[in-house]
């Protein structure tokens, strides 16, 4: 508490509700597109949201994750300028992580933004990222990234002092994993797979209700930098490795500053200094509900949380749509 004034305080505190709002904006959109077979439309919608809702907050943000180039995307583009002015940071986004997800009506779609001061994240391009995380209170370096399955299954189960069949372990169903999925199975270990939302499929190591205990396996690049900024706050370690397919997008990797293609990143290099994050339940899962929609208004659930001050907060928020600002009205 003590390096920081209050004036610095009381803005990273409002800020943090702030990233609420926005994430809760996006959430309230795509909820309207929940089952109805159309992940581009659900995507659109809270890409829109969550662009007009940044409009009120008081930062000087630029995305650096983001929605793609500026070629490819028409708002939440890399590099755009975004908000009403003030402190500079670096914005985070997934407007909406699960799109297929929301399309089907399936579980564990989250609207999600992180924020942290210029600089703080990790420009990570939209390929695959190698990840491994654990939660909590668990000594360094208990597991890494080129360990294999079973060995780190074996050092976590030392260090929880349990046996591996009692570690659950969480990965997307892809076909990538089949190798992976084998070996920790006949290591003994249970596995939670998940369709899709790895951003949630990480945070879930530091959450001892979901009773994750590792997360392994590949998803987006983007998504993992979300994750170590998630983690970055409510506790855990993480490590990941972006994964090139091709010449190109070593590149491309390099104009956007990595320059070392086979860097293991540690949770720090991903999000670096006092960074936030917070999300919203579009569809449900353990971590947050999913919008429930009922005549005139909505009810939305998020998390927010600031490394700072290690707090993680759960926003249940109850919105009259009669009262809302237009823009703001899903
Ligand atoms: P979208 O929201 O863009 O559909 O991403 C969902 C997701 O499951 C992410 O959580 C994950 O990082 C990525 O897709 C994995 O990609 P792939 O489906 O190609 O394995």
């Amino acid at each position: 508490m003590a390096d920081y004034d209050a004036s610095t305080l009381l803005v990273d505190r409002n800020l943090a509700l702030e990233l609420v709002r926005v994430t809760e904006a996006a959430a309230l959109a795509a909820s309207r597109w929940i089952g109805r077979g159309d992940k581009n439309a659900a995507d659109g919608a809270a890409v829109d949201a969550m662009r007009k809702a940044f409009d009120t907050v008081a930062i000087s943000g630029t995305v650096v994750i983001g929605e793609g180039e500026m070629d490819e995307a028409p708002m939440l583009y890399i590099g755009e300028k975004i908000g009403l002015g003030g402190p500079e940071v670096d914005i985070a986004v997934d407007p909406l992580e699960g799109t297929s997800i929301t399309a089907k009506g399936g579980p564990n779609a989250i609207a999600t933004v992180a924020l942290a001061e210029r600089g703080g994240f990790l420009h990570a391009p939209d390929i695959y990222m190698d990840k491994v995380a654990v939660g909590p209170g668990l000594p360094e370096g208990i597991v890494h990234l080129d360990a294999r399955p079973e060995e780190n299954l074996r050092e976590l189960a030392r260090a929880k002092k349990c046996d591996i069949g009692d570690l659950l372990v969480c990965t997307l169903d892809r076909d990538r994993h089949q190798d992976m999925i084998a070996a920790c199975r006949k290591a003994g270990a249970r596995i939670m797979l998940l369709g899709d939302g790895d951003v949630a499929g990480v945070i879930a190591v530091s959450q001892p209700s979901t009773g994750v205990d590792i997360y392994m396996g590949s998803g987006g690049a983007p998504e993992g930098v979300l994750a170590a900024a998630a983690l970055r706050c409510i506790g855990g370690q993480m490590q990941g490795r972006l994964m090139f397919e091709n010449e190109e997008q070593v590149s491309r990797a390099r104009e956007m500053g990595v320059t070392d293609p086979k860097r293991i990143y540690g949770i720090y290099e991903m999000a670096r200094g006092n960074v936030m994050f917070a999300a919203t339940g579009v569809t449900g899962g353990p971590m947050l509900r999913g919008v429930q929609r009922s005549a005139g208004g909505a009810m939305t659930h998020s998390i927010v949380m600031r490394s700072k001050s290690g707090t993680v907060r759960y926003v249940e928020a109850h919105h009259n749509f009669a009262r809302k600002p237009a823009a703001f009205v899903a």
